[in-house]
């Protein structure tokens, strides 16, 4: 399936890509080609990869990008789209553009949520002919690329929640080590902000969008709770007192004043943010929050200072985190798949993999890597990451109709976090209305 540019979807906009494209097609006269100011030096005509990604906040990205450029100068080069970094304006705007016809990318750093909804609608490549030493990888992330017993993407780094915490203001107030419960974080939070004059207990991703999913969720699944039923997730189970207690639970962060009022527009920029300021003891955040901690650029405070530890737990429950992560996907509409491909496959060798581990803090997808002595000792994630976090790491609900279920859960946990509907309010108008659209799906489906 080839994209319609020219004289479709784009009217009569002739970008560079296209230009390079047509070139060999006899469009392209050297006339146009000076007039079209493309340079049209030495490239081949299969032109550019074109690779959309949120902005990379630790750089890292666009330096292997000039480093793959430079090792294929004269073959083809792959150029960085930037796309919005709220995951859920993200994929509107993919959205937006696979139902025109395409849009204007071939291959996508895709959240592990996107896969089975992308594939069901026929907008990405089945890698799974290509994609073949899978066994390489952790399992987590594999069992996010499959759906329908195929292989849709390439794990690129997981993501786990963790807990940041600031090791020296503990000490200052006679705390030695992280909390393991919510109501350790609380109380601790609360004695350390008073001991040591710091404006925030706590800092999380409290807004209304996929980071509060996330977030949610791990009250909900620490207090035992869950969404849908892992051996039917046709069966949706989130009305119960246990995911009830959950949001109560994170709720009282607000109430307690562990945390602001404006936490309920924190997303993940405002609330690390917040940390590396040096205005708050503890963070829930993402991994990478650790590069940025040892730029002095970023930062006001340095790794010395922070420990990482897991997401607390509920008296008596196990500890979960959500599981995230980024993932390569080809664009089924794309010109270029075997580029494509080249590009995907030279940024998940172990090499690149390893950079984006030591310079980014992204935990790598590849197991061998947990025994790269490098990595372990560069990277105080990882370490912590093979055995506290990566097994405690669980999926959002795997299922087409995500998005929509997203923005649902997006809703109601804002709502319960805000205190604006009681915890027992938001999971029952959760439960029919997740219920409708896993039916109204299946029955579309
Ligand atoms: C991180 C995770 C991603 C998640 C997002 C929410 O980027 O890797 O899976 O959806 O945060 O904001």
């Amino acid at each position: 399936m080839k994209r319609t540019r020219i004289g479709g979807r784009r009217g009569a906009e002739l970008s560079r890509k296209d230009f390079l494209r047509l070139g060999g097609a006899g469009l392209a006269g050297a006339a146009l080609l000076g007039a079209a100011g493309c340079g049209g030096g030495g490239e081949s005509s299969s032109g550019e990869v074109i690779f959309s990604w949120g902005p990379d906040d630790t750089g890292v990205l666009p330096k292997l990008i000039q480093k793959f450029n430079e090792q294929h100068k004269g073959e083809f080069q792959v150029r960085y789209r930037e796309m919005p970094s709220d995951t859920g304006q993200y994929f509107d705007q993919l959205r937006t553009e696979f139902q025109a016809g395409g849009g204007d990318t071939d291959v996508i750093g895709g959240d592990v949520i996107w896969p089975a909804q992308f594939a069901a609608s026929g907008w990405i490549s089945d890698l799974s002919d290509r994609f073949t030493d899978t066994d390489a990888f952790l399992p987590g992330p594999m069992q996010a690329m499959t759906y329908d017993g195929k292989v849709w993407g390439v794990p690129w780094y997981t993501d786990s929640g963790l807990l940041y915490y600031r090791r020296d203001l503990l000490e200052q107030a006679g705390f030695s080590g992280p909390p393991a419960t919510w109501e350790e974080l609380k109380e601790m939070g609360l004695q350390t902000k008073q001991d040591t004059g710091t404006q925030l207990g706590f800092a999380f991703q409290g807004a209304e969008y996929e980071g509060g999913v996330c977030n949610g969720l791990e009250y909900i699944r620490t207090h035992g709770g869950e969404v849908l039923d892992p051996n039917d997730p046709s069966k949706v189970i989130i009305d119960s007192p246990e995911s009830a207690a959950g949001l109560e639970t994170w709720h009282s962060m607000i109430e307690d004043g562990v945390t602001t009022q404006a936490v309920l527009q924190y997303k993940e920029d405002e609330s690390y943010g917040a940390f590396i300021r040096g205005d708050a003891i503890f963070l829930r955040n993402w991994p990478y929050v650790y590069a940025l901690l040892s730029n002095p650029e970023e930062s006001e405070i340095t790794p010395d200072q922070v420990g990482v530890a897991p997401i607390p737990v509920s008296e008596g429950n196990q500890s979960y985190s959500t599981l995230g992560g980024w993932n390569f996907l080809i664009n089924a509409a794309s010109d270029v798949q075997d580029e494509a491909w080249e590009f995907v496959r030279w940024m998940t060798d172990p090499e690149q993999l390893k950079t984006n581990a030591i310079e980014g803090s992204r935990l790598p997808v590849r197991r061998s890597l947990y025994e790269d002595q490098e990595v372990l000792e560069k990277v105080p994630v990882a370490r912590l990451g093979k055995e506290a976090i990566i097994d405690n790491a669980t999926p959002r609900p795997v299922s087409p109709y995500y998005s929509d279920i997203s923005l649902e859960l997006a809703e109601q946990f804002n709502a319960a976090l805000a205190g604006d509907v009681s915890p027992e309010q938001a999971v029952k108008t959760l439960q029919s209305d997740l219920q409708s659209i896993v039916e109204e799906g299946q029955a579309a489906g």
